[in-house]
């Protein structure tokens, strides 16, 4: 940078660099680099790993780098043209060419490193500070409007909403880590192109959660034992009677260090492990099954239409997100949601046909939100025209719409069912139906009776409800003894078929 004499005339390749475009540009280039070196070493030692640090460490800070180095090769061929026409080159425009002795190249000069050097810091606390915001759940769950608002607002009514989105969505490991960075920036790249997929499942068996991610906060020795249980509901008849459930489920525990080793967490491969075939990607059909316990022992399972050697399929090994795959995202059933809101007291239940109508219109296909919340309204003032209480009710309606259906993302609890129970959808019934036997064609999977999983403690309503069996009943399935095998034979989150 320091020069004895004008460099007017010459035409060296590194002289055509000394134009304050291309140092300009030196320093965009010097400050992504480092930028990057940075966001990469934070990213390092952070506690997760954030998804959308590739966007800025392999995105945003390369354009930079790029735009930089345009920068110094745009001051290269303007430099290189003047040479070549002959063109002298104006008193000190454009020209680098400093002389220390003199005061005002002094003072250039100290311009120049300074402001360089405080660029250098704000791309440093810039990208820092965006890395941050990054990893914020309103990040993950606004930025992306459309495609992320549904897990977003279910995620904020889970048991879950004070866990952050990265805590379960970017496993432990170096591999979690490189897929996670790589994700981030395909995601990006599908939102501004806008072909995500309508509803977005995460299908790829690298992208799973894995068991490994839950127990980084639960402990898969604990020992539960029962956990009492209430389900609320309300028929679809003219008076919406009620019809409660309380239960005990038998959730138990598996480490026989910690407990008896007993009950629905008695599969949580502490003691035993259990494996299976799945003919499906969402993991409904299940037709072969595989239990080996502790002293290695197993037994096979399979239903009687599977008979496919099964070195053709893939094994699985179960883990906690074959029963709880809804852990932060679960979206209630027309039928559920409506149940809940009459249990709190945010729908009358004196308004006749409330539940039936209700369901009807929130099950009903609609494309967009504001279809259908107009045609949800629209029904619903035709139905109750001289009831006074029909805006109040229009307006919790249009609010469970809000939180549990999204037509644009077609996300909904047809497209994420919630397997943790068996009566919308077969759930547990997926290997506890009686149907998957042994070898020896005689013994199906333990504990498909209605007794081995709950409870049924109290049921009905009235005084009905007040009758407690600590033995359980059998189920009185709202007029009638239960007998049919299957509940989502007939349940399915809407109306039930009779
Ligand atoms: C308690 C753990 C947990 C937390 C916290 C969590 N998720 Fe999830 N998420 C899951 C599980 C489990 C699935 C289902 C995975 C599967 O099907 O394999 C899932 C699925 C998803 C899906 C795929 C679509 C779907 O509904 O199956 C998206 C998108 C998603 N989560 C976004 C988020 C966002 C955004 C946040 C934070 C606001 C978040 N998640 C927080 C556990 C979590
Ligand atoms: C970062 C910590 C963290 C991670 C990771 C995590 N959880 Fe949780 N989990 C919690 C907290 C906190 C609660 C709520 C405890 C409370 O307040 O009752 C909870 C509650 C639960 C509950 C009880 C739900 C209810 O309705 O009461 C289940 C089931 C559960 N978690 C399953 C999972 C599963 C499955 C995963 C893995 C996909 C997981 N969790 C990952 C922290 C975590
Ligand atoms: C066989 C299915 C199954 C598996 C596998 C399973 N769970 Fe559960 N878990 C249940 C059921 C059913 C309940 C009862 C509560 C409910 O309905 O949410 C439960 C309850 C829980 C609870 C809440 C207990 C309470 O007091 O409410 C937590 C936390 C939990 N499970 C975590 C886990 C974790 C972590 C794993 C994996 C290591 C796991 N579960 C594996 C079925 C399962
Ligand atoms: C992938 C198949 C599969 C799914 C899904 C499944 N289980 Fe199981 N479950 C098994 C197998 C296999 C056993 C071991 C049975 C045996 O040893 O014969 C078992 C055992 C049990 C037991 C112990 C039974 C006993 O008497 O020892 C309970 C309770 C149980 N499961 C509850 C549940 C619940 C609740 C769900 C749903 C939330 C569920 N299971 C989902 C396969 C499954
Ligand atoms: C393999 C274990 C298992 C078996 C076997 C089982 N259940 Fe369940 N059941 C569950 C679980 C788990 C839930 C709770 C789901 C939840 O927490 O949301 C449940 C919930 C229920 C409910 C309440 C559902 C609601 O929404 O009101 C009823 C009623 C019920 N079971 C009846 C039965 C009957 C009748 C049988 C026998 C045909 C049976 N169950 C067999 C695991 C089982
Ligand atoms: C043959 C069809 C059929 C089968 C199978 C069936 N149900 Fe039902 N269920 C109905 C009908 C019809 C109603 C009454 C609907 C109403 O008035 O809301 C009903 C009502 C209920 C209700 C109260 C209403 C509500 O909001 O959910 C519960 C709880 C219930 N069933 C649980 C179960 C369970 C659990 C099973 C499996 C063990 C099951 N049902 C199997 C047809 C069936």
């Amino acid at each position: 940078m320091i020069e004895d004499q004008p460099a007017i005339s010459s035409s060296s390749r590194f002289n055509r660099l000394r134009n304050w475009l291309s140092l300009a540009g030196m320093v965009l280039c010097v400050s992504a680099a480092f930028a990057f070196i940075l966001l990469f070493a934070v990213d390092l030692f952070a506690t997760h790993a954030n998804p959308y640090m590739g966007i800025l460490a392999y995105v945003v800070a390369p354009m930079f780098f790029f735009m930089g180095l345009a920068l110094v090769l745009g001051g290269y061929f303007l430099e290189s043209r003047r040479i070549r026409k002959g063109v002298p080159r104006k008193e000190n425009a454009f020209v680098l060419n400093v002389d220390l002795s003199r005061k005002r190249d002094r003072r250039l000069m100290v311009g120049f490193v300074g402001g360089s050097l405080g660029f250098l810091m704000l791309t440093a606390f810039g990208s820092y500070e965006t890395y941050h915001l990054m990893e914020t759940n309103s990040f993950c769950g606004e930025t992306c409007h459309t495609p992320m608002e549904p897990e977003y607002k279910a995620y904020q009514h889970s048991a879950h909403a004070q866990v952050d989105c990265v805590a379960c969505h970017i496993g432990p490991g170096t591999t979690a880590y490189i897929r996670t960075k790589l994700n981030g920036v395909k995601q990006m790249y599908h939102q501004i192109l806008g072909d995500y997929d309508r509803p977005i499942q995460i299908l790829n068996p690298n992208l799973r959660l894995a068991q490994e991610t839950c127990q980084t906060c639960h402990w898969s020795q604990k020992h539960f034992g029962d956990v009492p249980k209430t389900f609320r509901h309300y028929l679809a008849d003219e008076e919406n009677t009620p019809f409660t459930v309380h239960m005990i489920l038998k959730v138990g525990g598996s480490d026989p260090v910690h407990g008896p080793v007993e009950g629905i967490h008695s599969h949580m491969n502490v003691s035993n492990k259990i494996e299976f075939i799945s003919l499906d990607e969402h993991r409904e059909e299940i037709p072969w099954v595989r239990v080996t316990d502790a002293n290695g022992k197993s037994t096979e399972y399979r239903t009687e239409k599977f008979t496919d050697d099964i070195s053709k399929h893939v094994i699985r090994t179960m883990d906690c997100m074959d029963c709880h795959n809804r852990p932060a995202h679960k979206f209630l059933s027309p039928n559920d949601a409506v149940d809940q809101a009459m249990a709190m007291g945010r729908i009358d239940v004196s308004i006749p046909w409330a539940k039936s109508n209700i369901v009807k219109a929130l099950a009903a296909p609609y494309s967009t939100r504001e279809e259908a919340q107009q045609k949800i309204a629209e029904s619903l003032r035709a139905e109750y025209k001289d009831d006074k209480r029909v805006d109040s009710l229009v307006a919790e309606v249009g609010k469970i719409y809000a939180t549990n259906f999204f037509p644009e993302m077609k996300a909904d609890w047809r497209a994420h069912p919630d397997h943790i129970g068996h009566k919308d959808n077969n759930g547990c019934f997926r290997c506890h139906d009686g149907m998957h036997m042994a070898s020896d064609g005689k013994t199906s999977i333990k504990g498909s009776d209605c007794n081995a999983c709950h409870l049924i403690v109290a049921q009905g309503a009235g005084e009905e409800l007040e009758k407690v069996n600590r033995k359980g009943f059998d189920f009185f399935h709202v007029d009638s003894e239960y007998s049919e095998p299957n509940c989502a034979e007939c349940h399915n989150g809407e109306i039930q078929k009779e």
